[in-house]
């Protein structure tokens, strides 16, 4: 039987979870959902899914809570959430909302999941890392998980949840860093004197057979040696990246993401 599952928020993250759930075979009648836009909802409830604009109500006997709300609205979604038992599962995937602060608006015994998705979950090429307090159990932590997988790979990260500082500052925020390089190997192919087109079709062909081969191994190190020829077209580049410190700007980006997803924290957490 599938378990009971309640959406508090039905924008583009939900929509496209309960896609993902449906498609996997997860019985659309045990999926409910809530929102205050009736248009949203309109198009939750022609995927087969119940739903209604209180949240409350469709929260009521869940099996798992998943708030997919922005973070701005967070504490009073939770806080409003008044009829939580303490055995239902409360799964968090909003950016910079910390544990502690899902866990004074709820009840401080409610058994709370973080996650930190990416924007590719929205095609299901997405990768989620995952947290969970100390009251959730092994069943729930499946159960947290086997959602999430509908959206692409997902991985814990402990034991601190600090570490989904640094989550989001490689994952949450790397795919704008991936359009940045494509955008920037456009222009560069343009300057060369391709059309815009070619251009663009070279560079993304290139990324998604770079990301594949990656993905199957070995490391990116070793798969970059090997396309290295001494003297050659490729070595020539990659000395130019290697003298402007490419590897130190690369890690001053992504410490930069991971220090305003700290201050964001302190921000959404109040
Ligand atoms: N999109 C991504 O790729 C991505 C990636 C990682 C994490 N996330 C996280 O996922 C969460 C949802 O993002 P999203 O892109 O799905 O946002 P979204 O499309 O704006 O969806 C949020 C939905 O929540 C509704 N909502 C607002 N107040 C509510 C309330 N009091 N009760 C119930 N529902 C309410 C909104 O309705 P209104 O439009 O009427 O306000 C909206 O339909 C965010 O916290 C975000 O940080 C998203």
């Amino acid at each position: 039987m599938s378990s009971q599952i309640t959406f508090i928020g039905a924008g583009n993250m939900a929509t496209s979870l309960i896609k993902g759930l449906i498609a996997s075979g997860h019985d659309a009648a045990a999926i409910r959902a809530s929102d205050p836009d009736p248009e949203q909802l309109r198009k939750i409830a022609e995927l087969g899914v119940a739903t209604a604009p209180d949240n409350n109500a469709q929260a009521r006997g869940a099996d798992v809570v998943i708030l997919a709300v922005k973070p701005q609205v967070m504490a009073n979604v939770a806080a409003g959430l008044t009829d939580l038992r303490p055995d239902q599962l409360l799964v968090s995937i909003a950016a910079g909302v910390p544990m502690s602060s899902l866990a004074g608006w709820t009840r401080a015994a409610q058994p709370i999941v973080r996650c930190m998705p990416n924007t590719p979950a929205l095609l299901g090429a997405g990768v989620t890392a995952l947290c969970a307090n100390a009251r959730v159990s092994p069943a729930q932590k499946e159960l947290a998980q086997s959602v999430l997988a509908t959206a692409g790979r997902t991985l814990w990260v402990s034991p601190a949840e600090d570490q989904l500082d640094a989550v989001t500052a490689v994952s949450g925020s790397g795919p704008a860093y991936f359009f940045y390089l494509m955008e920037a190997m456009i222009e560069a192919g343009r300057s060369l004197g391709l059309s815009a087109e070619t251009a663009a079709t070279l560079t993304l062909e290139t990324a998604r057979g770079a990301a594949l081969m990656a993905l199957e191994g070995p490391s990116p190190a070793q798969l970059r040696a090997n396309v290295t020829s001494p003297g050659g077209t490729t070595q020539a580049a990659l000395e130019v990246l290697e003298a402007a410190d490419c590897q130190g700007i690369i890690n001053a980006a992504v410490a930069a993401a991971a220090e305003r997803s700290r201050e964001l924290a302190t921000e959404f957490g109040r």
